[in-house]
């Protein structure tokens, strides 16, 4: 029998501008992994070979989440735009593709696979997943009034993955139509689009509390933990100032064997605490060389990569800096944004302090931080 190729593109190229995150929405974290993980799972059991595309500029940090996973290709401005992308990347012996949201993490590889195999067996072009439509909904006027209520019973709220004949949907998008799916540009070509039942778990995750929302759907979090980390350097003239995630070009620098991040340590001594791994020290330490000389944020990033693979995931951290300079009150929002970003978009607060002119950092020799971390396992 003729082996039947099936590709999956997912999109994940969207900014997420509603959700209103430092960080793309589909690098956001869901429970121990991001957005991104999620729906790439979910598919690569069922299809042949995954292409995502990313937001521009985060294509190397999609690759290094994917590993051999995934093609990642670079989106488009549109969601249509991107898929197109995804498209272009997509094998040419590829018969049928799903199109799937980074931001509906949470739909199963059930579904995914209930879809190919309507495509596959029942000979359709086109199958969409969908829901009935609990709520009455009513067409409106610029002018503020109601034109005019269509029948509930005829409508349904649609989600993916969607599944196409690929070369269906490459005419589809040969049009370089817009549209909020891909559906609608197989219907403007006048091909019939077949409705299965969808799933709540399949949510388009929008804004935070859709995200709470799918948390539900993972179980409740359990065993939380907390973890307290500090840090502190001296100052040293002639060195550059690397702090909470961010280079500090007009300050004097700190003696140390890494970039002397002081904040992003206490953070990952914060989070190894709670997790039970040891600390900075055993884990990126003179026992570790390719970690001499390491950014801090780098630093964030491997340890979230180990405590995912101990199952935990990040409920908020805290970070304190104590030191006389320098000033954070313009870089604040900045710092959490670096902070977040290297920690997969987890929740980061971060405040500054002084220490009325008493010991190390009051005295103006060096800086310090402390930190605190929950965490849970999913
Ligand atoms: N998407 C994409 N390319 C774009 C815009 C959106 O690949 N230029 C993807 C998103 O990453 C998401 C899916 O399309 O997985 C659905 O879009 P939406 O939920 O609207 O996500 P965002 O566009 O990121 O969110 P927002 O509209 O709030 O900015
Ligand atoms: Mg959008």
């Amino acid at each position: 029998m003729v082996r039947r190729v099936a590709s999956a593109i997912i999109a994940a190229a969207g900014s997420g501008e509603r959700f209103g995150a430092c960080t793309p929405k589909a690098f956001i974290q869901l429970g121990n992994r991001t957005l991104l993980e999620h729906a790439v799972a979910a598919l690569a059991s069922v299809v042949d070979e995954i292409i995502v595309t990313a937001p521009t500029g985060y294509e190397s940090q999609a690759r290094a989440l994917l590993g051999d996973g995934a093609i990642v290709v670079t989106g488009g401005a549109t969601r249509s735009e991107s898929v197109r992308a995804g498209l272009a990347a997509v094998n040419e012996n590829s018969e049928f593709v799903l199109v799937h949201d980074a931001a509906r993490a949470l739909a199963s590889s059930e579904l995914a696979s209930k879809v190919l195999s309507v495509l596959m067996n029942e000979g359709q072009v086109a199958v969409i997943p969908v829901i009935a439509q609990r709520d009455t909904v009513k067409y409106i006027n610029s002018d503020g009034y109601v034109s005019s209520t269509p029948t509930r019973e005829n409508l349904v709220r649609v989600q993916t993955p969607q599944g196409f004949s690929t070369s269906v949907l490459r005419a589809a998008h040969a049009q370089s139509g817009e549209a909020t799916d891909d559906a609608a540009l197989v219907e403007r070509l006048g091909e019939k689009v077949r409705i299965i039942d969808g799933e709540e778990r399949a949510l388009k995750i929008t804004t935070p509390s859709d995200l709470a929302r799918a948390m539900q759907f993972l179980g409740t979090p359990s065993s939380f933990k907390t973890g307290v980390g500090v840090d502190a350097h001296a100052f040293a003239q002639g060195q550059p100032l690397h702090l909470a995630g961010l280079h500090w070009p007009d300050e004097v620098g700190v003696d140390a064997h890494s970039d002397g991040d002081v904040a992003a340590h206490a953070i990952c001594d914060a989070l190894f605490a709670a997790s039970g791994l040891g600390d900075l020290g055993t884990n990126f330490g003179v026992e570790s060389p390719e970690y001499f000389g390491a950014s801090g944020v780098k630093l964030l990033q491997e340890t979230l990569n180990l405590i995912s693979a101990q199952g935990f995931a990040i409920a908020n951290v805290t970070v304190q800096i104590i030191g006389n300079k320098p000033k954070f009150t313009d870089r604040r929002r900045e710092a959490i944004t670096a902070l977040s970003n290297a920690l997969g978009g987890a929740q980061v607060s971060l405040s500054a302090t002084t220490t009325d002119g008493m010991g190390l950092t009051g005295e103006g020799k060096g800086i310090a931080a402390i930190a605190s971390a929950l965490i849970y396992k999913v």
